[in-house]
């Protein structure tokens, strides 16, 4: 389906007034929304809406499709990337008119009386444009994990069958069907989006949750850090530590997610911070079971040994590996005299002794550390395309846009 000229005229030129007033539009959408449809505060992040952090996303995105409009193909990569997330989150096609309608409502009202007809049902036009892409993007998906051998569509029970503690914040859950099925292969770097309903809480909270090993076909391991670094405590990660326990049922939906490996030789280095160790875990065994010559360096920040998850089974996988070397510092470590091969935050000079010619970086940690190890890896002259990122939590950049030009 193609649009007007008409139509993409006006679009192009309401596009950045309605992003100007992005932040009440999303107010009044979602305030509309919820009170017309609460059943989606089982979809919705109740944390993201308290912080604010998820009102703009989703009408910063259409606004930036509008804006594209007539070459949608340059944003496609955001598409996917979302995509697989309402994968995750069992989006359906149904839910895309509650939220066009909740939207167009909400522009509306914002406009006042600048919302001609006219500029209204170009809008609504549009956003029909855009969520077909969605739905017909996210049914391929659906299709695929629905596809693979053990897999499934929407969400699905597993039994807890291990839990194991892996530092003084981060603990692994280990997964398997309740349906006692084998689990699908997954690309190593995937997330696992688990649902459940903490106690006391009103609605179900949905999440994710990278898979820190590679794939086995038998069962799922996410590794969970409890968030209780700032009031209210995390609802889902305090949940999973202090109430559910072997032999209990989570629901979750089949692996998604983009920050996989790239079929390259290039050098690799898996860099993370706290509970970002989860993905760099799964693609460095993943390099291991395929015996890769390539150069792989693990280089992991703690704040201390306490709070250093997975030491001793990085350490088997470095001496398993043909190629690879293992870099850890602290923070703020307990015992000063300690082992380790930095002190304090990762530093240039830290960087540039892990640097290779090529070398493929990825980066997961907490925002702070990402922001600071990506400046300083565009300081030392690697390229961004190089970079690959995954966040924790909802979008944002980690590259400043000058680094970017
Ligand atoms: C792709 C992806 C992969 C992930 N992989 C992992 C993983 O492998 N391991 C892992 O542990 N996590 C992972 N996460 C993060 C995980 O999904 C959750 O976001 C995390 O566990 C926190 O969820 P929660 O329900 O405990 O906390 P939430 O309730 O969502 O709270 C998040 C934080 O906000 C604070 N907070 C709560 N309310 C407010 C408020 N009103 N104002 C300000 N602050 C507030 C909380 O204290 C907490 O620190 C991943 C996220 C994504 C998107
Ligand atoms: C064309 C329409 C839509 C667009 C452009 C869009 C865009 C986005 C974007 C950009 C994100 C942020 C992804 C991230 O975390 O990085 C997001 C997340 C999300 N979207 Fe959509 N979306 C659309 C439709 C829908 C629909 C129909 C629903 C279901 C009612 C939905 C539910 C969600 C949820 C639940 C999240 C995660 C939010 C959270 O809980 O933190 N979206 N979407």
């Amino acid at each position: 389906m193609t649009l007007s000229k008409e139509t993409m005229d006006i679009i192009k030129s309401t596009a950045p007034v309605l992003a100007e007033h992005g932040k009440t539009i999303t107010t009044v959408f979602y305030k509309n929304m919820f009170a017309t449809n609460p059943e989606l505060l089982n979809i919705f992040n109740k944390t993201n809406q308290a912080k604010g952090q998820q009102q703009e996303a989703l009408a910063n995105m259409v606004y930036q499709a509008a804006a594209n409009i007539d070459q949608l193909e340059t944003i496609i990569d955001e598409v996917n990337l979302v995509a697989h997330k309402h994968r995750g989150l069992n989006i359906l096609p149904e839910h895309y008119p509650i939220v066009g309608k909740n939207l167009l409502i909400a522009i509306k009202e914002v406009l006042g009386e600048a919302a001609t007809d006219e500029i209204m049902n170009a809008w609504e036009e549009t956003y029909g444009v855009l969520a077909k892409v969605f739905i017909d993007v996210e049914e391929e998906m659906y299709k695929e994990a629905e596809s693979k051998e053990g897999g499934w569509r929407g969400f699905k029970d597993f039994i807890v069958v291990d839990k194991v503690k892996e530092s003084d914040v981060i603990t692994s859950f280990y997964l398997e069907p309740k349906d006692g099925g084998v689990v699908p292969m997954y690309d190593a770097g995937q997330y696992l989006t688990i649902r459940v309903h903490p106690e006391g809480a009103e609605h179900k909270q949905i999440r994710h949750y990278t898979l820190s090993t590679k794939p086995n076909g038998k069962q799922f391991r996410i590794s969970v850090k409890k968030e209780v670094d700032y009031t209210p405590n995390g609802v889902v990660s305090t949940h999973l530590h202090d109430n559910v326990h072997v032999g209990d049922t989570i629901e979750a939906s089949a692996p998604a997610g983009l920050f996989t490996l790239t079929e390259e030789d290039a050098p690799v280095a898996f860099i993370s911070g706290g509970v970002g160790i989860t993905p760099m875990l799964s693609m460095f065994e993943q390099l291991i079971d395929e015996k890769s010559t390539r150069d792989i360096t693990f280089l992991h920040a703690a704040q201390n040994e306490k709070l250093h998850a997975f030491h001793e089974d990085v350490k088997e996988m470095v001496a398993a590996a043909e190629n690879a070397k293992y870099v850890y510092g602290y923070s703020n470590p307990i015992n000063e005299d300690g082992e380790q091969d930095f002190n304090g935050f990762i530093s240039k000079e830290v960087l540039e002794n892990v640097k290779q010619e090529d070398m493929i970086y990825y980066v997961v940690g907490p925002v702070p550390m990402m922001e600071h190890v990506a400046n300083l890896l565009t300081e030392i002259g690697v390229p961004v395309q190089n970079i690959k990122y995954e966040l924790f939590g909802p979008k944002q950049t980690i590259i400043k846009e000058a680094q970017l030009a």
